[in-house]
């Protein structure tokens, strides 16, 4: 049964969301509590929505508000989004690093990576393009702040629907196996990526990951309020290495956000570095 929710209880709730994730969310999303909180009221037998945060703020342990964070995040992405990201991997910035760094270990940070398919693709790209370990070395970290997200990414386990959307067949019998209905990516890939529960908004979590060479964090910031959007960046440019470079959405801008970052721009595509 679907529950409608009041505009007090929306800023109650919305607020505890934005404090815990930074998912900022107002009464025009009306609509995105009530599909997605409905099923767990009504699995706990709340009548209403301050019943749900009196029941977070007294569960301790934090289990429910780790379910309801996760209920409210959108964990919308695809195999090989946007394209360009991938594109300026293998012709730009890796080929970049591993020429001032010859015997340099590669890092790669996938934050906010929602069910895994932004790492996965990154991997295939560079394994097409022959750079690969031993003969390169790297690390690749993959983190979200849901719990069901990343737990899906580190199985690798995708359907027929999540896959058509962006897979090509080739790369597909390349680099997964049929299981049922379903394609898993092989496990010489996955063991590639450490997968982690990570909020980009506490800096203490972000400070325990070390630096990196190489950071996604697309389309996670269009969630934030504009003080988090610059929270976020800021904290990312600590976490990227001097000559690093970060990729964005490509819907997404740093202009007026930050001035820590300068744009770049490689045959169309852009990147950021510090400034
Ligand atoms: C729309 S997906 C983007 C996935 C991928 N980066 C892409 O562009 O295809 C946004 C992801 O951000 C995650 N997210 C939201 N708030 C977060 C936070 N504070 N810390 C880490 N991840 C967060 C969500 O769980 C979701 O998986």
């Amino acid at each position: 049964m679907r529950i409608q929710i009041t505009d007090s209880e929306i800023e109650t709730l919305g607020k505890y969301i934005k404090e815990k994730s930074g998912i900022a969310l107002d009464a025009s999303k009306a609509y995105l509590f009530e599909s997605r909180l409905s099923p767990i009221l009504n699995e706990l037998g709340c009548s209403n929505y301050l019943g749900l945060y009196s029941l977070c703020k007294r569960d301790f342990a934090g289990r429910l508000t780790t379910r309801l964070i996760d209920a409210m995040c959108t964990n919308e992405t695809s195999f090989f989004r946007d394209k360009s990201p991938f594109l300026l991997l293998v012709q730009k910035l890796v080929p970049d690093f591993y020429e001032q760094n010859p015997y340099g270990t590669l890092n790669i940070w996938s934050a906010a990576a929602s069910t895994g398919q932004e790492v996965y693709s990154s991997i295939m790209q560079l394994i097409d393009a022959g750079i690969t370990p031993p003969r390169f070395k790297m690390r690749l970290i993959a983190t979200d702040i849901s719990d069901t997200a990343i737990a899906k990414a580190s199985r690798g386990k995708y359907t027929k629907f999540e896959l058509a959307r962006g897979m090509e067949g080739a790369k597909l019998h390349k680099y997964f196996h049929p299981v049922g209905d379903d394609w898993v990516i092989k496990e010489e890939i996955r063991a590639m990526v450490t997968f982690k529960k990570i909020n980009l908004l506490d800096p203490l979590q972000l400070t325990l990951l070390g630096k990196f060479d190489i950071i996604f964090c697309r389309n996670v910031a269009i969630y934030f309020s504009m003080e988090d959007k610059r929270k976020l960046f800021d904290a990312l440019g600590t976490q990227l290495t001097p000559n690093g470079s970060l990729m964005i959405g490509s819907t997404e801008s740093l202009l007026g956000v930050t001035d820590r970052f300068a744009k770049k721009e490689f045959r169309s595509m852009i990147y950021y570095q510090k400034t």
